[in-house]
């Protein structure tokens, strides 16, 4: 196994990992849409991801199959990374996907998650930090190590910068991966699915 950098290339395979990785938002969110047809959604909201000038680290087995990722956006770079053309086709092209129901459902959760987030400590303006989206690893990889190890090279990218994510309160192994990666709690919000810990962590020189 061994860890390289992400690119649109692969969104298709970051799509797959999602759906795996995380059953129950995918039945809140989509319930009953056809598995391909959730796959393109999922493919384009991952290329948008890229075009607004995300990053992404890959845990790839000998083999070559994708065992995780990691998507994160970093503010060093990121006006120079991003492709406004590409993410308006992108963005005009998941209009066409997403059912009525599904829209309202996601901005309604949007807004649910804007007005219910309280700060519990101050942490420095959102310009000024990295934000890690999202970190899934493959079920049938999980507990030995992979998510740590993908978890730590993404913490040295994002090196002398601060770090922020959202973790369900109820997920106890996203919780403790951060905690040993020295992320501290600084406040909460809510959405369709549940409680969230919002965390932050202090830049780190490795
Ligand atoms: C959370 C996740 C990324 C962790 O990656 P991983 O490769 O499975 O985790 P690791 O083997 O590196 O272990 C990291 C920590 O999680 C703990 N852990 C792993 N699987 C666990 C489980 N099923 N239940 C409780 N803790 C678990 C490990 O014990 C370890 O903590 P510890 O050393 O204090 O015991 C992975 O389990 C996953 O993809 N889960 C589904 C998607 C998800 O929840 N992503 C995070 C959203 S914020």
């Amino acid at each position: 196994m061994h860890i390289e950098k992400g690119s649109p290339q692969d969104t298709r395979d970051i799509a797959r990992l999602y759906c795996a990785a995380f059953p129950a938002s995918v039945e809140l969110f989509f319930r009953g849409k056809p598995r391909e047809k959730l796959l393109d959604l999922l493919e384009l909201t991952f290329d948008l991801i890229f075009a607004w000038g995300g990053e992404a680290l890959l845990a790839r087995s000998t083999e070559g199959a994708v065992l995780g990722y990691c998507m994160y956006f970093s503010p060093r770079g990121l006006l120079s990374r991003r492709k406004w053309d590409k993410m308006v086709a992108t963005a005009g092209s998941m209009m066409g996907k997403v059912g009525l129901l599904e829209a309202g459902r996601l901005l309604r959760n949007q807004v649910m998650m804007t007005l219910s987030t309280r700060h519990t400590k101050k942490v420095p303006a959102p310009r000024s930090q990295a934000r890690i989206l999202s970190i899934a690893i493959d079920p049938s990889s999980q507990g030995k190590g992979v998510g740590t190890l993908l978890l730590q090279r993404v913490l040295e990218k994002l090196e002398h910068q601060g770090v922020v994510l959202n973790v369900r309160k109820d997920n106890p192994a996203g919780r403790n991966l951060y905690a040993r990666a020295g992320f501290q709690e600084c406040g909460f919000t809510r959405d369709l699915s549940g409680e969230w810990i919002m965390l932050f962590k202090e830049p780190t020189s490795y």
